[in-house]
């Protein structure tokens, strides 16, 4: 089945932090149901932007869509239909992963039974059975990055916002959260927005990648067009190819 529903769309997005053009007339789509990767160098503006579509931030100017709603005006009903791992999130040492999932589910209107099939469900597939009810600050930080995974999946939102979701991982738990993304996708046809500047891991999971640069979206397209157009091997060369980065790996390699 072909998909052509829209579950971001942009026109002119722009945030600026006082002489800071944070993010410049931003003009994005992103079909429902794509694992989208949102590519770019520290201070891009990935977060800027991924802020202001969940509804957490208001732009300065230019509009936006998200499943359909407004990100001015209907903040609450994106917050409803979005789930968002920010990038420097926040976790309650004191409780154990079940409870914290519990008061997650309860702040998002969930209880009962089908809110702990779907706590076991996550925390079964994240690998953290056995350890379900022991204090988070037990945990290691891959682990507390599962549980916050979880509590972002829990409310089986259309479309997820993950900041950096692997900055804290190895790569046994990178390959699981990848494998995670791509089982959703699959299964419930979630959409994905996921920043990273981990070019490996986007080319391995997303269908379809923008790059970003001092707040200007550079490039949209997929993996192997951005690569073939490029002239490149692989992502990451691409990517550097895009945003000026020079590697003399030359250099590196007689520097001694
Ligand atoms: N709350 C803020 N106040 C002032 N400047 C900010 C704020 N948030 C982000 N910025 C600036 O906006 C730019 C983009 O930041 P950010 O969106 O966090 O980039 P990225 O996530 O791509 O690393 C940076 O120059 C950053 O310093
Ligand atoms: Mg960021």
């Amino acid at each position: 089945m072909v998909n052509n529903r829209i579950c971001i769309k942009t026109e002119g997005l722009t945030k600026t932090f006082g002489s800071v053009q944070a993010v410049k007339e931003l003009d994005l789509e992103v079909k429902s149901g794509s694992r989208f990767g949102f590519l770019g160098p520290n201070g891009a503006g990935k977060t800027t932007t991924v802020r202001i579509l969940s509804g957490l931030l208001k732009q300065t100017s230019g509009t936006g869509t998200v499943c359909g709603y407004d990100v001015s005006t209907q903040r609450n009903s994106i917050k409803a239909v979005t789930g968002l791992l920010p990038e420097t999130p926040g976790l309650y040492s004191k409780l154990s992963a079940v409870e914290f999932l519990e008061f997650i589910g309860a702040l998002n209107g969930r209880n009962g039974d089908s809110l702990h099939q779907r706590i076991d469900r996550l925390l079964a597939i994240l690998g953290l059975e056995g350890r379900q009810d022991d204090l988070l600050e037990s945990y290691s930080s891959g682990m507390k990055q599962k549980v916050l995974m979880a509590s972002t999946l829990l409310h089986d939102p259309q479309l997820v916002f993950l900041d950096e979701p692997t900055s804290r991982l190895d790569p046994a738990a990178s390959a699981l959260v990848k494998d995670l993304i791509l089982l959703l996708a699959e299964e419930n046809e979630t959409s994905f927005f996921i920043c990273t500047h981990i070019t490996s891991f986007a080319e391995d999971v997303c269908d379809v990648i923008g790059i970003i640069n001092e707040g200007q979206l550079v490039i949209v397209d997929s993996p192997q067009q951005i690569i073939e157009s490029t002239k490149t091997r692989d992502l990451e060369e691409a990517y550097l190819k895009i945003i000026g980065g020079k590697v003399d790996r030359q250099t590196l390699l007689t520097w001694r």
